[in-house]
């Protein structure tokens, strides 16, 4: 016999005291029973602090109907989770069909079969446990999630500075010293910066999805040039792409100026073209192309490199997610990249979208709605 203070907890609803008798002998092993008789002490008991786990409820009775104490409990956040099993006389299928249509979840015809309604109580209590133990769970896991955020975001903060001193005294030492160090020195001098610089980079990175994560993505949106932005991106590019003899070319419609974060939508450019060049081939070519099309606009990031395999192109999105596509130059790589920016296009109100065949090459499409989201030349915050 379960022990009496961890039953679950039943309330049965009947007008008739004999039926709340048969009823509560048959459950009472295995349950804790309260009972009512009318609809009123039924919505009352179902809003006391220790609710029921189920009600068995009767659809004639004396003040209010069934149908209309379900809906009472239904429409009430208190007593929504609570479920309802119906148990009348009303044997029309209009009838069933109005109380599973006012949130019950099982409708029993009397005269009943005791076994029958056992088995159906314990599996809409069985439902419930669960319910309540997945609801718990999630609760607690994003609390968890929330605990993570702030963690990484102080973390990554506080490693901020003195990663920045090592990658800065790293690069003046080299600068400085260049001609008074033996290879063995400069090599590790070298070493010290571009791993430093790396570190940085995925602080800087690990930052802006603990802030993204934790939905304060601040966007300052101005009405700005699209175009100039880009080719400034492709400008500060120009180095790695000589780097690795890979042609680039930009080809662009005549775009109107729009509302954007030019900080946030330069680090767009930035990772998709670090990405193209990353996983291309030497002495390929990487197409940038910005088009009105609709009256939206449409930034295509083309290369040649080893693509994405189809199975993966569905989880490039997410956060740490890099995959088995081995970079042709051993660049640096954490899968953190396309994450933001796919939070930093939907923040513009936009969408991004892959395209990519393995082997052949891939293609990247930034689409941006033309709003008049900055009609007088203010910064607008959206957060
Ligand atoms: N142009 C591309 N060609 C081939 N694979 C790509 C391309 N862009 C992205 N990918 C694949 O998607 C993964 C995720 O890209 P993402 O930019 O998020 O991470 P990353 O470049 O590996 O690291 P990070 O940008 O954080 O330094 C990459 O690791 C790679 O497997
Ligand atoms: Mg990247």
């Amino acid at each position: 016999m379960v022990q009496e203070d961890q039953k679950s907890k039943l309330l049965i609803v009947d007008d008739i005291p004999s039926n709340i008798q048969i009823l509560a002998e048959a459950m009472r092993n295995d349950y804790q029973i309260v009972f009512a008789t009318t609809g009123q002490e039924a919505i009352k008991i179902a809003n006391a602090d220790q609710s029921p786990d189920l009600i068995l409820l009767d659809i004639m009775l004396p003040d209010i109907d069934g149908y209309a104490v379900c809906h009472q409990l239904k429409n009430n956040h208190r007593t929504r989770e609570i479920p309802v099993i119906f148990i009348t006389a009303k044997s029309d299928e209009t009838d069933e069909t109005k109380g599973f249509a006012c949130g019950g979840v099982d409708y029993i015809i009397k005269p009943f079969s005791i076994p029958i309604v056992k088995a159906r109580v314990q599996t809409h209590i069985e439902l419930k446990k669960k319910r309540d133990m997945l609801e718990n769970m999630t609760v607690r896991l994003e609390q968890l999630n929330q605990m993570k955020n702030k963690f990484l975001g102080i973390a990554a903060h506080d490693l901020r500075s003195p990663l920045g001193s090592i990658r800065g005294f790293s690069r003046l030492l080299i600068d400085e010293l260049s001609g008074k160090l033996s290879e063995d020195h400069k090599e590790f001098l070298d070493i010290v910066y571009k791993q430093s610089k790396h570190m940085l980079a995925l602080v800087n990175d690990l930052l802006d999805v603990a802030v993204i994560e934790s939905g304060k993505l601040d966007l300052r949106i101005q009405k700005d040039s699209l175009v100039d932005m880009v080719q400034n991106r492709i400008r500060l590019f120009q180095h790695k792409f000589n780097e690795k003899q890979i042609h680039i070319s930009l080809h662009s419609d005549t775009i109107p100026e729009i509302g954007f974060d030019r900080t946030r939508m330069a680090q767009v450019m930035d990772n998709l073209l670090s990405n193209a060049i990353k996983f291309s081939p030497p002495n390929s070519k990487i197409i940038v192309k910005i088009l009105d099309i609709d009256g939206k606009i449409q930034v295509d990031v083309i290369d040649q490199g080893h693509g994405i395999p189809i199975e993966h192109q569905p989880h490039i999105f997410g956060t740490f997610q890099k995959f088995r596509n081995k970079q042709s130059d051993g660049e640096k790589s954490t899968g953190l990249g396309l994450s933001i920016v796919k939070r930093i296009i939907e923040a513009h109100k936009g969408s991004i979208h892959v395209m990519s065949e393995k082997g052949k090459g891939t293609t990247m499409s930034l689409i941006l709605p033309v709003e008049k989201v900055c009609i007088e030349d203010q910064p607008i915050i959206v957060q």
